[in-house]
């Protein structure tokens, strides 16, 4: 076949033109605007050790919960899956900012220190926190009767900080709820603060014996699931998914399934 200039140069100016739509659409392969594509898998994070909002099944890898639950129900209205890791609960927040997760969803409270570094959905679940005790502890009957007493709370929580607020009480930090529990019936500690539906879980289940939680309600807060700061675009895709679920009863479903008729 002869070499027909004309062709070429036709053949030239098409390619040439669709390297150009190309970079006019990429941003000339700097940030791409809204590439991401729709059904990537969002990853979440979230402390999984919060019976009855996140905690490990039975079976190997697998994790349930009430949060676990809205969390999938979010992904499906997105279209998107959804991919739960295990973080520990005060390291989630620096691992939005690291991009190690899309999302935290881990009973999260909004609070103003927090909002400083993370976004944070609309509430989901509103929450006090209370006093756990060995069932024949006497002596502590109200928060203020904890000064000056040993308290085991979970590191990077809002517990953590009411602890620190108790006058000359001795407070120690653990990764995981169960582990401050447990320091009770060792007699390592006098006292556990944290959230009060997680408290009334583990006394009514009896999942470690012996204990009761105290009838005074402190600080009740909002939860919220939490993205990186900025990510509007993400934030947005889940206060829409959460009303529908809301809208559409899917999320009072969940909420009884684990809750039932356990009030919050
Ligand atoms: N609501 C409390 C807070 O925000 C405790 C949350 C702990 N969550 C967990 N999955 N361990 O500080």
């Amino acid at each position: 076949m002869m070499f027909n200039v004309k062709r070429f140069r036709k053949l030239f100016l098409t390619a040439a033109l669709c390297l150009g739509a190309t970079f006019a659409l990429t941003g000339c392969g700097g940030e791409q605007p809204s590439a991401e594509p729709v059904d990537k898998t969002l990853k979440i994070g979230s402390s999984v050790d919060f019976d009855p909002f996140e905690f490990p099944s039975e079976k190997d890898g697998e994790y349930l919960g009430f949060d676990i639950d809205l969390i999938q129900a979010i992904g499906k209205e997105l279209g998107r899956e959804t991919e739960i890791q295990n973080i520990n609960f005060e390291e989630l927040i620096t691992a939005l900012d690291d991009k190690k997760i899309d999302a935290a969803i881990s009973a999260m409270t909004i609070t103003d220190e927090r909002k400083a570094k993370a976004d944070f959905s609309d509430p989901y679940f509103t929450a006090g926190m209370s006093i756990v005790v060995k069932r024949d502890n006497r002596e502590i009957n109200s928060f203020d009767d904890l000064a000056g007493k040993r308290i085991a709370v979970q590191k990077g929580t809002i517990a953590a900080e009411k602890a620190k607020q108790v006058p000359n009480a001795e407070v120690t930090e653990f990764d995981t709820v169960l582990a401050c529990l447990r320091t009770l019936n060792a007699g390592t500690s006098d006292a556990v603060i944290n959230d009060k539906p997680v408290n009334d879980y583990v006394i009514l289940r009896d999942s470690i014996p012996d204990l009761r939680t105290l009838p005074e309600q402190l600080d009740v807060g909002d939860y919220g699931i939490a993205v990186a700061k900025g990510n509007d675009r993400l934030l947005k895709d889940i206060n829409r998914a959460l009303k529908k679920l809301k809208e559409s009863g899917e999320y009072d479903q969940i909420h009884d399934r684990w809750f039932g008729s356990v009030h919050q």
